[in-house]
């Protein structure tokens, strides 16, 4: 870390914030295989939010990698990079209280784990959208299993690349054997049950 930075405090609070917006604010992080359906669920969740008028806002592994992520590859390094960022600019989002929703494959445990610890306990919401490979690959929207198996791509994340998937996550959807509405339904009642949304006054 640089010398000579000293951090400067808000004048305006993480808590005004989330008075001011009338619900609590937090990660939902999606975890999973390329095409098990992160993003897809994530940005359901985030138009039923709107709706409600949640401030909410998704961050897509896809579209950060066009742009803040856009030096980054694919080796075990660059993807824990990814996740470390990506976990800093959550942690912004949270501290302006909205409810930020993270579609990343982010394979490995102690990644995610590192990001947990960046906010609150009850701040990070670990969502697990399990999917077996051959349901993605059967799947595979963007033709990159193929690419995979043909070794067109190296370290592709279910065949040449690991993914651990998580051991204590708070939601796990399973999108073998659930709907898209249904995994939205499950987030939005945990939320609603857990009394981050829908609030009379904010904890
Ligand atoms: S992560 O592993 O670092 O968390 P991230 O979610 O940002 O990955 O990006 C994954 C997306 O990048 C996939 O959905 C896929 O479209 C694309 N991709 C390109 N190469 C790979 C690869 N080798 N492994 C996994 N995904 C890849």
């Amino acid at each position: 870390m640089s010398k000579n930075i000293v951090w400067h405090h808000s004048s305006i609070s993480k808590q005004d914030r989330r008075l001011k917006n009338n619900h609590h604010s937090c990660i939902l992080w999606f975890t999973g295989l390329s095409a098990a359906g992160k993003s897809t669920i994530a940005n359901e969740i985030s138009k039923a939010l709107f709706q409600l008028n949640i401030q909410q806002y998704v961050l897509d592994g896809d579209n950060i990698r066009h742009g803040l992520n856009k030096d980054l590859g694919f080796s075990d390094y660059d993807r824990t990079e990814n996740i470390r960022r990506i976990g800093e600019v959550a942690k912004l989002f949270v501290d302006n209280g909205q409810i930020v929703l993270t579609a990343f494959i982010s394979p490995f445990i102690a990644d995610r784990n590192l990001v947990r610890t960046l906010v609150e306990s009850d701040e990070f919401i670990e969502i697990y959208v399990e999917c077996s490979v051959e349901t993605c690959e059967n799947r595979d929207p963007k033709g990159l299993y193929k690419k995979a198996k043909n070794g067109e791509i190296k370290n592709f994340t279910g065949i040449s690349s690991p993914y651990e998937a998580p051991l204590n996550p708070e939601l796990t959807l399973n999108t073998d054997k659930l709907s898209i509405q249904e995994c939205v339904e499950t987030v939005l009642q945990f939320l609603k049950s857990k009394n981050y949304i829908g609030l009379g006054d904010v904890r």
